[in-house]
């Protein structure tokens, strides 16, 4: 999706089809997203098969339906690609979860993400991003989001437990979920690639969890973990270990590669910002949480409404669908002044890139380790970094991300 908006041609919110691929792969949305905020914070849109939803695009509103589950339930699913269709691991899976259960379910299985419990892992997360960044050094084009996608599995991947043999696998796979219509991933039509690799994925955590009962004794990984904790004295049923771990597995794959290059095209758009932060690697924390609001790779979760509610000078009706736009809020001129401009020493810190409320990222802290590396160890090799050719956005209107960004590192 591109990120640095054009000065293009007026937008007529009666036309306008949120869920038109084009207009992420090749338009303009955060010209729409600031109309919308201007001038329709309350938008309703219906789809030629009848599907409708609502639309929020203003930070607080965008917060309200994220952060009440009162009003707002996460229980009748959260991606707005199955939109109108009730999620059937709703209760089960966390991320379908309202509270009360949500919390102890999230208390329970978030021990080992907190960002105590990954500061040990720093080491091996520099030494993945050394290899990760090798190619590079050599002066060659490098296409960064093309690789950047095999980054969070390198880091994620040994955490979980998983075997670096089916690393490949499962980063393909969980591109297939989030963007069933780019033509790099899809197999057959949307319907048929969600329903393909979701099965793969959860019946690939199904195998894990069975081979590891079958062969007895622990190997400390996430996956182990879920294994073994429990929620008021009863343990995970294997349907809920499977599934939260398939969505830690989503989580961790889909949103950091496209932070990566997001940032990186961010920084190569403006070279005086690279600049600052190569001069003051004290910056680079700040880099990272300009990059995420920049960046916005979750540009939407969505909630059902519970009871009509009223929200952006209008009513929700009880059960409509309301897509809450974080890459809108992450813009929105009353929170961040200049939004639309990159700028490394803004006070970044209200972003809401990892969500907000009691389903915020709960991978957030191992996310923020790996891009602070990241970016410290490319400014530390590499005095420019230059495009070599025409950026590719992904087909998708749930993650806002790049499927090919060629570039070559000079030192
Ligand atoms: C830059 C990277 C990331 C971004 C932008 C991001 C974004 C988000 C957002 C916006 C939510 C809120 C969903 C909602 O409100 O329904 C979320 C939740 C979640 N994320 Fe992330 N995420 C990132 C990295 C990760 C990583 C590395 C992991 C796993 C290690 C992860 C696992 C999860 C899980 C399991 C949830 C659900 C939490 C809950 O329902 O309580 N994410 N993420």
């Amino acid at each position: 999706m591109r990120l640095t908006p054009g000065t293009g041609q007026e937008t007529d919110l009666d036309r306008v089809d949120l869920f038109d691929l084009d207009l992420y792969s090749s338009g303009d949305p955060h010209r729409v997203w600031d109309v919308m905020r201007a001038e329709a914070p309350l938008h309703h849109q219906v789809l030629p098969d009848g599907r409708e939803f609502w639309s929020v695009t203003r930070y607080d509103d965008v917060c309200r339906v994220l952060g009440d589950h009162r009003f707002f339930t996460s229980e009748r699913g959260t991606v707005v690609t199955h939109l109108g269709v009730d999620d059937v691991a709703a209760g089960t899976l966390l991320t379908s979860t309202d509270p009360p259960r949500h919390s102890q379910v999230r208390r329970a299985i978030g021990t080992m993400l907190t960002a105590r419990a990954v500061a040990p892992w720093e080491d091996r997360i520099r030494a993945a991003v050394g290899r990760f960044l090798e190619p590079a050094l050599d002066g060659g084009v490098f296409d960064l989001a093309e690789r950047a996608l095999r980054l969070p599995m390198v880091v994620a991947g040994p955490v979980l437990g998983i075997p670096e043999p089916d690393w490949d696998k499962l980063v393909q796979l969980t591109a297939m979920v989030t963007a069933p219509s780019d033509p790099h991933f899809q197999l057959g039509n949307e319907a048929s690639t969600l329903a393909i690799s979701h099965h793969e994925l959860v019946t690939y955590v199904t195998e894990w969890v069975r081979a590891r009962r079958s062969t007895g004794g622990r190997d400390g990984s996430l996956l182990d973990h879920l294994m073994n904790v429990s929620v008021g004295g009863v343990p995970l049923t294997d349907e809920e270990i499977a599934l939260d771990g398939y969505s830690i597995l989503l989580g961790a794959n889909v949103t950091t590669p496209h932070t990566v290059s997001g940032t990186v095209l961010a920084l190569i758009e403006h070279p005086e910002q690279f600049a600052k932060v190569k001069a003051d690697p004290t910056l680079v924390p700040n880099l990272v949480e300009e990059g995420l609001r920049w960046t916005s790779a979750a540009c939407n979760f969505m909630r059902y409404a519970v009871g009509d509610t009223p929200i952006g000078g209008g009513v929700v009706p009880a059960r409509g669908a309301v897509v809450a736009w974080i890459g809108s809020a992450n813009r929105d001129e009353s929170q961040f002044p200049d939004p639309h401009e990159f700028d490394v020493t803004r006070n970044a810190g209200r972003q809401i890139a990892f969500g907000f409320g009691p389903h915020y990222c709960i991978g957030a802290p191992l996310a923020r380790l790996t891009l602070r590396i990241f970016f410290g160890e490319l400014l530390r090799r590499f005095g420019s970094v230059e495009l070599a050719g025409e950026p590719e956005h992904l087909r998708s209107y749930f993650i806002a991300g790049m499927t090919h960004l060629p570039v070559v590192a000079k030192k």
